[in-house]
């Protein structure tokens, strides 16, 4: 049994369907890259699984369980947790509090204490800037912080949101490595929107491709990035897989 499942899944806004019949799965310390065009349904697809949009048909297991119906705090409770396009912290929180909020999703105060330790030995400087307000942070600190947040709640399965966008390239390397890292210490599973494919395979795992709401095309990472077919199925040529 695969962390997530998501089978025939029909999502979308009112009346319009953005997602069509959505099959993937999750395993436990995979991770799962997700590419595609502007507007593919990349952000729908997690905000989907995160229960903030409703699916119209399918199914979504999380460990097992149907969570298709169920209400997005329930879903994090269960073990999903979503960081969201656009790195959205508690401005006037300082950082600590910003994490000790998300850690307060746990049952135990003692695992948030330990968890924060992690996320302090992960990214240093989030330690360094423990005492200041979340806003002073610079846009890949930001980002280092939605992600320490995430992995605060203690969920298995950790889902962002284009991680790099807007982030220059060695603050993407860092963040890329820092999950790398997780990946293999706590065995976390990860699923992560992402455009460049390029980076999807330094990181390695397995990449959709998502188009017009649909599964284009899904494969091993770096043999993908390799040939010609990721192209092709990205722009839609005639023929492509
Ligand atoms: N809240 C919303 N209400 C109505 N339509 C929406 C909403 N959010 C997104 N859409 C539409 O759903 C489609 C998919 O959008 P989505 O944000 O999932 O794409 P994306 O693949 O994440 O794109 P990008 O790479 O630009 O982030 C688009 O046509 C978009 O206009
Ligand atoms: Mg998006």
């Amino acid at each position: 049994m695969s962390l997530l499942e998501v089978a025939g899944l029909t999502a979308g806004y009112g009346r319009t369907t953005v997602l069509r019949g959505i099959e993937l799965a999750v395993d436990e310390g995979e991770t799962l890259f997700i590419a595609g065009p502007n507007g593919a349904g990349k952000s729908t697809l997690l905000k989907t699984i995160a229960g903030v949009v409703r699916p119209t048909a399918g199914a979504i297991r999380l460990a097992g369980q149907e969570i298709a119906s169920l209400a997005p705090e329930v879903i994090a409770r269960l073990g999903f947790s979503l960081v969201p396009e656009g790195r959205d912290c508690f401005a006037g929180l300082t950082v600590e509090e910003n994490l000790k909020l998300a850690g307060g999703l746990r049952p135990s105060a003692s695992d948030a204490a330990a968890e924060l330790t992690v996320v302090y030995d992960l990214f240093p400087v989030l330690r360094e800037r423990r005492s200041i307000p979340a806003g002073l942070l610079s846009g890949g600190q930001q980002q280092m912080l939605v992600i320490g947040r995430a992995l605060m709640t203690g969920s298995r399965l950790v889902a962002i949101d284009e991680p790099s966008l807007g982030l220059a390239p060695n603050i993407v390397d860092q963040v890329y490595e820092s999950l790398a890292l997780l990946r293999e210490k706590e065995g976390l599973s990860l699923l992560i929107v992402e455009q460049s494919t390029v980076r999807a395979s330094m990181m390695g795992g397995r990449l959709v491709l998502l188009r017009n709401g649909e599964i284009a095309l899904s494969g091993d990472a770096v043999a993908l990035s390799q040939g010609t077919a990721l192209r092709d199925a990205y722009f839609g040529y005639e023929g492509a897989a």
